[in-house]
């Protein structure tokens, strides 16, 4: 008979820091503490190993070249997009096209999605510069309505703010899943609901959100997403757009060019291309394959760790963080302390010190701990909030490889920083 006890799967985190080889680095003689992951996740030798192993055994071009170079190298660049089909969910790994960023992953959709004249985008002032503008754009471009859903002050939005925005009129929402600044996670369920209700397509900006937690697109049933490799320990200059095939195949490409097509002709003096399928459709010219193979390398790291556990893991230390930054006077945290619909970070502002920098730059100089400061291209929410953007906010984000003795440090510089500046 088998046994009905369950095995209990224990991730040992201290191994895990070993990974990162940034982590092993002193800074006048004492460790780093880079709680900067909302912006740019470190790199595990797994990833790094990935990239090195394409560009010292087989540094070729995938997809043309019939040599043995050339086969390696296709058969890891397509291996990649498989891995990273399986960390989304993805119905198809065609489903996933490669991108620069997130950033432009938005873009594409907001320039290529065929959207009926007159119709309306809805977006919200709390997104990310990236999922904002560019459907701004669009409305402008092609006369359309745009209408910004409001984030309440936790950062959470009301749903029915969003039942009363999204009308039968509406064509496309774009929402973030987590925001970079509160840390919040949307109800994407109720939101895809609405909007598909209504016959509207939803852009999920799943940037911050698919690196931390687990993410299934089709669970979703969201129609695009985003993602931004590079905050998910995969290189820089890597994204992913996530589309339901039906979606890519109708619109529009974004650039035309080699490896686009199947055929080109020359007939009457004409030039007549046959455009293939995604993703070839959207990944015009030599690709970034050294960087698609690290990406399917991050994927794959995070899922053999699990993001429920990863998830876990963030939570543990944002508890730890927000327990002490909430008894500290002069802090101010941007957006919910409940750690049940947030992701690991927390934005926060300091009434004693003029600006975040100075927050961001002391905590460096003096503790080696390094967070981010500014308005975190999220100039609308900080607007909202009665936040100057130019003073800013300062942000500890947490992930994989961060641990208690991380958390300390950083709660007790900012103690420091206080108690000097009051
Ligand atoms: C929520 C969110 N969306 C979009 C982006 C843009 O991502 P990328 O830098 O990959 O273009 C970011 C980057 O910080 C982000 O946090």
């Amino acid at each position: 008979m088998a046994s009905s006890k369950k095995l209990i799967y224990m991730v040992d985190w201290t191994k895990i820091r070993k990974d990162f080889p940034a982590l092993e680095r002193r800074i006048n003689g004492r460790p780093v503490v880079y709680l900067d992951s909302a912006c740019m996740a470190l790199k595990p030798r797994q990833v790094i190993d990935a990239m090195n192993e394409y560009y010292e055994m087989y540094p070729a071009c995938a997809g043309r070249s019939i040599h043995r170079f050339g086969e390696e190298a296709s058969n890891a660049y397509s291996a990649a997009r498989g891995k990273f089909a399986k960390f989304l969910n993805a119905a198809q790994e065609e489903e996933c096209i490669w991108t620069r960023n997130a950033t432009e992953s938005l873009n594409i959709v907001a320039s290529s999605v065929k959207l009926p004249k007159g119709s309306k985008i809805i977006t919200t002032s709390l997104e990310h510069h990236s999922g904002s503008l560019p459907f701004v754009e669009r409305a402008k471009r092609d006369g359309l309505e745009i209408e910004i859903v409001k984030a309440q002050m936790d950062g959470t939005f009301d749903i029915e703010d969003w039942k009363c925005a999204i009308d039968n009129n509406t064509s496309l929402v774009s929402v973030v899943h987590s925001s970079n600044v509160t840390g919040t996670v949307s109800s994407m369920k109720d939101i895809v609901e609405i909007a598909h209700d209504r016959g509207a397509l939803v852009m999920c900006d799943d940037a911050q959100y698919a690196p931390h937690h687990p993410l299934d697109v089709q669970e979703m049933d969201v129609d695009f997403s985003c993602i931004s490799v590079h905050k998910m320990c995969g290189p820089t200059g890597m994204g992913v757009l996530y589309g339901k095939m039906e979606h890519l195949e109708s619109m529009n490409m974004a650039l035309y060019g080699g490896d686009t097509v199947s055929d080109v002709k020359f007939e009457d003096g004409q030039i007549l291309p046959e455009y293939l399928p995604p993703p070839e459709k959207f990944e015009a010219g030599l690709q970034n394959y050294a960087g698609a193979i690290g990406a399917g390398a991050a994927a794959e790291y995070l899922q053999a760790i699990g993001m429920h556990e990863i998830e876990k893991h963030e939570r543990s230390l944002l508890k730890v963080a927000l327990k002490r930054l909430l008894d500290m006077e002069h802090v101010h945290i941007l957006g919910t302390d409940n750690i049940n619909i947030k992701t690991g970070l927390v934005t926060f502002s300091v009434d004693t010190v003029p600006s975040a920098h100075d927050v961001a730059t002391f905590l460096n100089d003096e503790f080696n701990v390094m967070v981010r400061s500014g308005w975190h291209c999220v100039g609308p929410f900080h607007y909202q909030m009665g936040i100057d953007p130019k003073k800013g906010t300062a942000r500890a984000s947490f992930y994989l490889y961060n641990n208690l003795d991380d958390v300390k440090a950083f709660l007790d510089g900012l103690e420091t920083l206080i108690e000097a500046s009051a």
